[in-house]
């Protein structure tokens, strides 16, 4: 049952009962996130005034420099996580490898995997530029009693019992689903308390935003060429409008609210794109399904994928659900 202005503590006991394995761990796991986020927010919100923003000069597994933002993120997301009696491992865009957690009698007796984009548009930050954090949340496959291994880790996306973002932007949202549809709770930074303020959200079925970075063009596989110039068009309903905030979380939040479509395709010199499967296009995929959205990798569905790694990147293309089949016709059509 959704309620405006509920909550989201009363959302999640009321709705407790519809989450998968209803046993109340996953209610406090989406607590542990919410309590989390409202630090991150506000290390966020003063990165103007104190000298935390800039890079920090060391670069992550990826070979990206590291913002100070993202490490502060991603160490407050984990220690959230670890100190409740819930999370069995964690992956991050951050960590090269993932992180055992054995829960406080050293059992191995926890359930859940979380995976994380702890600050997503982390390039952004410098100038007051919304930035977001993505999670992605699994049952292990190991047997609990055990450490958990990369097999846990490596579950492709149509498994995940709940996934979610936040954005830090000109009010912060929390946006998540467990599989019941997506709803979206705004935080009253004067409360510290996150409204029901977007219940059901839907994709809508079509839209007229496209948002890709064009910089890339030429090196853009012709389908996706192709794609753009039907975009540019001029036609009854087109040209589209183009918009690029560079920050996913935010880009996909705009388009599930205004219709619209991203892309993030594979280019010459990364043939797999840039996004990462497990960290961003997994639980943003779950997102746009539940809300009546699609998730491509220009071919084949987003969350069918097998991970075979933990960094593994992925051609991604996510939103209105005609926008996606009609990228998805240009693709096969440069395919045959
Ligand atoms: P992150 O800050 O976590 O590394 O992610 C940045 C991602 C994504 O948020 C954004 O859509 C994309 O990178 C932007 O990439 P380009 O600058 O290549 O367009
Ligand atoms: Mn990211
Ligand atoms: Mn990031």
């Amino acid at each position: 049952m959704t309620r405006k202005n509920q909550t989201l503590g009363e959302f999640i006991i009321e709705n407790q009962k519809d989450f998968p394995y209803a046993s109340g761990e996953l209610s406090r796991l989406i607590n542990s996130i919410r309590l989390a986020a409202k630090m991150v927010n506000h290390e966020v919100n003063k990165a103007g005034l104190v000298d935390i923003t800039g890079a920090i000069g060391e670069t992550n597994v990826q070979g990206e420099d590291q913002q100070k933002l993202d490490v502060l993120a991603n160490e407050t997301f984990i220690n959230t996580l670890t100190n409740r009696e819930i999370v069995c491992g964690i992956a991050s865009e951050e960590n090269d490898e993932f992180i055992t957690i054995k829960g406080q009698k050293n059992d191995h007796r926890n359930n859940y995997i979380v995976l994380m984009d702890p600050l997503d548009g982390s390039s952004n930050i410098d100038v007051n530029v919304s930035v977001g954090t993505i999670f992605s949340i699994y049952r292990r496959v190991t047997p609990a009693g055990t450490p958990v291994t990369l097999e846990d880790f490596l579950q492709p996306g149509n498994l995940q019992v709940a996934a979610g973002y936040i954005i830090y932007g000109t009010s912060t949202m929390l946006v998540y689903t467990t599989g019941n549809g997506v709803n979206g709770f705004t935080l009253n930074p004067a409360l510290g308390t996150y409204y029901l303020s977007h219940p059901n959200m839907q994709f809508p079925e079509d839209g007229n935003i496209y948002s890709v970075n064009e910089g890339n063009y030429v090196h853009f596989p012709q389908g996706v060429k192709d794609y753009i110039k039907y975009c540019q068009e001029e036609k009854e309903d087109r040209p589209y409008t183009s918009r690029y905030i560079g920050s996913l979380v935010s880009d996909i939040h705009r388009n599930m609210i205004k219709g619209g479509v991203y892309l993030y395709p594979s280019t010459a010199k990364s043939p797999n794109g840039k996004l990462r499967l497990l960290y961003e296009c997994n639980p943003m995929a779950f997102i746009a399904e539940q809300a009546g959205g699609k998730a491509s990798d220009g071919f084949r569905r987003i969350l069918d994928i097998k991970p075979t790694q933990l960094h593994e990147r992925t051609p991604f293309v996510c939103g209105s659900k005609n926008m996606v089949d009609k990228v998805e016709s240009f693709m096969a059509s440069q395919e045959s």
